[in-house]
């Protein structure tokens, strides 16, 4: 035998008997988005490296060490993207969404960084994400949270926490840094190697280490919140008082760092304490200054991403019946002239039963292998032809999941025999 050739480590195939999961929370995702105004915008998965290096930052983990790059035949240097934002942004300004507009948006798809994979994190996963741009005050940040928060309970999700923060506009940014250089530097012999490289290039990550002897030092830090300008604290006043108003519980976390360099303001992130470390299941927050920095005019932009997997793996846990998906029928022929008439009976269905899914048991056999293969499928009736169905012109009705008698009905009886099951189900 040939050998075999193996998917790529981190990144998963994602099989039929998963794939309903997927599609029924791409379906709420999209009812969500429409219920708020949002609308899809659709970007390419390659962008020039340069994009990410600008807005995510030089000296961030993903960009320093996760991006899957690589030169186009052309001498182009092009990188899978590792998030939606910087796309976003590029399409925004290029395409003039921006300039004396409001634009509300969201996408879904795949994203890839080189990370070291484990459960919860992969080096293909899935984002659904959404960025705002035009919207200055915090209503626009609250409806984004209030926005997620609809998610969770449209997708039965509970035990999600939300932390916010502030970070403060460039200047807050800027003045904090050096203060907190000047912290971690009268500790530097306490630090460790990774923070000692980050000391001076990006400091801020200090705080987000996960080394438990670093723990202290973090506490210790001096707070983003503390030093904010009067407008990012009026900023975030207004924007706890309307979640106060929503009733949303959150905690304010003053040691709320993003792995990304573009924010400014807001930061939220949605743990779950079900997923182990990986924990993160939605992050995001404000960034006024990148359309800007990406050559567009200055713009205010807030937005966050959810991570689909840690989703699903979440609703695996917490609701997995409300998520299965099984055919209403699976229909039986036994004999080629049953096998004919199985097939118009099946297309009729369809037609009268939108909504409804109807399996034609193809390739034949006996009655007994083709019943065991309607068990399998999870099909509530299984509708039987057999040659002394097809003269008789009925069909014979057998109950997969209900203690009833199996009988025999012309077709014209069906629908609504189906329709009733179907009810008794729900
Ligand atoms: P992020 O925090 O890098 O933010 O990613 C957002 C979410 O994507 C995480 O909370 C997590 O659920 C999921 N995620 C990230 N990396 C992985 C991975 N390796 N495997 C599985 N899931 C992962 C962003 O990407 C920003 N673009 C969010 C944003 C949008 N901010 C403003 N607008």
């Amino acid at each position: 035998m040939a050998e075999r050739i193996q998917s790529i480590r981190g990144m998963h195939d994602i099989l039929p008997a998963q794939t309903p999961v997927w599609q029924r929370l791409e379906a709420v995702i999209r009812d969500v988005m429409g219920a708020y105004g949002y609308q899809e915008i659709r970007l390419p998965i390659v962008e020039l490296t340069e994009l990410f290096a600008r807005s995510i930052g030089e000296v961030t983990d993903i960009v320093e060490k996760e991006m899957y790059t690589f030169e186009d035949r052309n001498g182009d240097r092009l990188t899978l993207r590792p998030e939606g934002t910087a796309g976003c942004v590029r399409a925004g300004i290029e395409h003039g969404l921006f300039h004396n507009q409001q634009q509300r948006l969201w996408y879904l798809g795949p994203m890839f960084r080189h990370e070291r994979p484990q459960k919860g994190r992969y080096r293909q996963f899935h984002q659904v994400g959404v960025e705002t741009f035009g919207f200055e005050g915090p209503d626009i940040d609250a409806e984004l949270i209030l926005m997620t928060a609809r998610l969770w309970r449209a997708l039965g999700l509970s035990d999600l926490r939300l932390e916010i923060s502030s970070l403060g506009g460039s200047e807050t940014r800027a003045a904090y840094r050096e203060r907190l250089i000047y912290y971690l530097l009268t500790h530097e012999d306490r630090l460790d190697e990774d923070s000692k490289r980050r000391l001076h290039t990006n400091p801020m990550r200090v705080l987000d280490s996960k080394n438990p002897d670093m723990k202290s030092i973090v506490e210790q830090a001096p707070s983003m919140l503390e030093a904010l300008d009067a407008a990012s604290a009026a900023h975030f006043d207004g924007l706890r008082a309307l979640l106060d108003d929503a009733d949303i519980e959150y905690k304010v976390n003053p040691r709320l760092v993003r792995g990304l360099d573009y924010y400014t303001r807001t930061v939220f992130e949605w743990i779950s304490d079900d997923l182990g470390s990986q924990g993160a299941v939605c992050a995001g927050g404000r960034y006024d200054g990148l359309v800007e920095q990406l050559g567009g005019r200055a713009t205010p932009a807030a937005g966050f991403a959810a991570g689909l997997e840690r989703i699903v793996s979440l609703t695996d846990r917490q609701n997995k019946p409300a998520f299965d998906s099984w055919p209403d029928v699976y229909v039986v022929a036994v004999g080629d002239a049953s096998a004919r008439s199985a097939q118009r009976l099946t297309e009729r269905l369809r037609d009268q039963l939108p909504g409804s899914e109807v399996v034609l048991g193809c390739g034949g056999g006996s009655l007994k292998a083709q019943l065991k293969r309607a068990d399998r499928s999870g099909a509530r009736l299984a509708l039987i032809i057999g040659e002394d169905e097809l003269a008789a012109e009925v069909v014979a009705v057998k109950y997969l999941r209900e203690d009833r008698e199996q009988q025999r009905v012309p077709e014209t009886q069906l629908i609504a025999l189906i329709k009733a099951a179907r009810q008794r189900s729900n």
